[in-house]
């Protein structure tokens, strides 16, 4: 996966912050450069073997007390309009309005629901290029946050205080995030993928994830019957509207990776994942089964099924 760059920005509310953050940062290293400079003449123009005495109290200037008084505000006033700015193009509306999509942190992995198409789904959200969506950040559990850096603000995920945010790609492409707020052993693996792509392509993914999985058969079907045997379902939903403690399993060979990022999403990586949970991604929530070689096999055949 690319690393993001959080100064590409790629979309109207990551260039506003980038903008900011820019003029901020000019104006930062200007008043560095200028207070660098007087400090290393002051250093030199009035060192101990060239002045022998305090200057008389008369020779005093008003000029620069008024120049470094004036000067400081007019920066922040600049700053402060310009951070306005920022925020108006970054901040969704107050008004309230059905968001598009519900984010779910959960530790250590992101749900999300997109209401209207009764699509619930884990870790990869596609999105419609060019179209600008309203998020609401939830927690489950602790305080997470939420950042794509190339599309989007941070925004908490704070348990009891739904939060929103805008979500927009200017350009198609596949945007990493993470949680950025730390939550605990497994924060670190608790990525998250962004793919905006064309509205014909962004369908095609809704319709994949709202249809039903192929019913499952032989070994698929001793999956799906060992699945509620060893009580995965008490966590997992599979498509069907069940417990959201660990990530809905419903199309999970449509991801590109599996734990929130912890492993790439294979057959055999799934099995790797299965086998030993705590070994790819420390702290998780899923314990090791011990599964037989034959539970394995048909777990993975249950839960890869296209
Ligand atoms: Cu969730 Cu850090």
């Amino acid at each position: 996966m690319d690393a993001p760059n959080p100064f590409h920005a790629s979309s109207p509310q990551a260039a506003a912050i980038s903008t900011v953050f820019g003029w901020a940062l000019l104006a930062m290293a200007v008043v560095v450069a200028i207070v660098a400079i007087l400090v290393v003449y002051a250093s030199i123009r009035f060192h101990a073997s060239r002045v022998h005495a305090d200057p008389a109290p008369g020779r005093q200037r008003r000029w620069p007390e008024i120049a470094w008084t004036i000067a400081p505000a007019v920066m922040l006033l600049a700053l402060f309009v310009l951070s306005a700015w920022g925020m108006r193009v970054s901040d969704p509306p107050s008004a309230p309005g059905a968001p598009d999509v519900v984010v779910v942190g959960h530790r250590w992995w992101w749900e999300y629901q997109l209401p209207a198409r009764g699509v619930v789904t884990a870790n990869e959200l596609h999105i419609p290029v060019g179209r600008r969506l309203l998020l609401e950040v939830r927690s489950a559990d602790v305080i997470h946050d939420f950042w794509v850096p190339q599309l989007a603000r941070k925004m908490d995920a704070t348990p009891g205080h739904p939060t929103r945010i805008w979500l927009e790609a200017s350009a198609p492409g596949r945007y990493l995030g993470t949680c950025a707020e730390f939550c605990g052993a497994g924060h670190a693996w608790m990525r998250l993928l962004v793919i905006a792509e064309p509205p014909a392509a962004f369908d095609a993914w809704l319709a994949a994830l709202a249809g039903a999985a192929a019913a499952p058969g032989g070994a698929e079907a001793r999956g799906e019957r060992r699945f509620r045997e060893l009580a995965c379902a008490t966590c997992h939903a599979v498509g069907n509207g069940g417990p959201a403690i660990g990530p809905d399993l419903a199309h999970l060979a449509l991801r590109e990776t599996l734990a929130a990022g912890a492993l790439p999403a294979s057959r055999e990586d799934l099995a790797r994942w299965l086998a030993d949970p705590q070994r790819y991604k420390p702290g998780a929530l899923m314990p090791n089964f011990h599964l037989s070689h034959d539970d394995l096999d048909a777990l993975v055949a249950y839960l890869w099924r296209r």
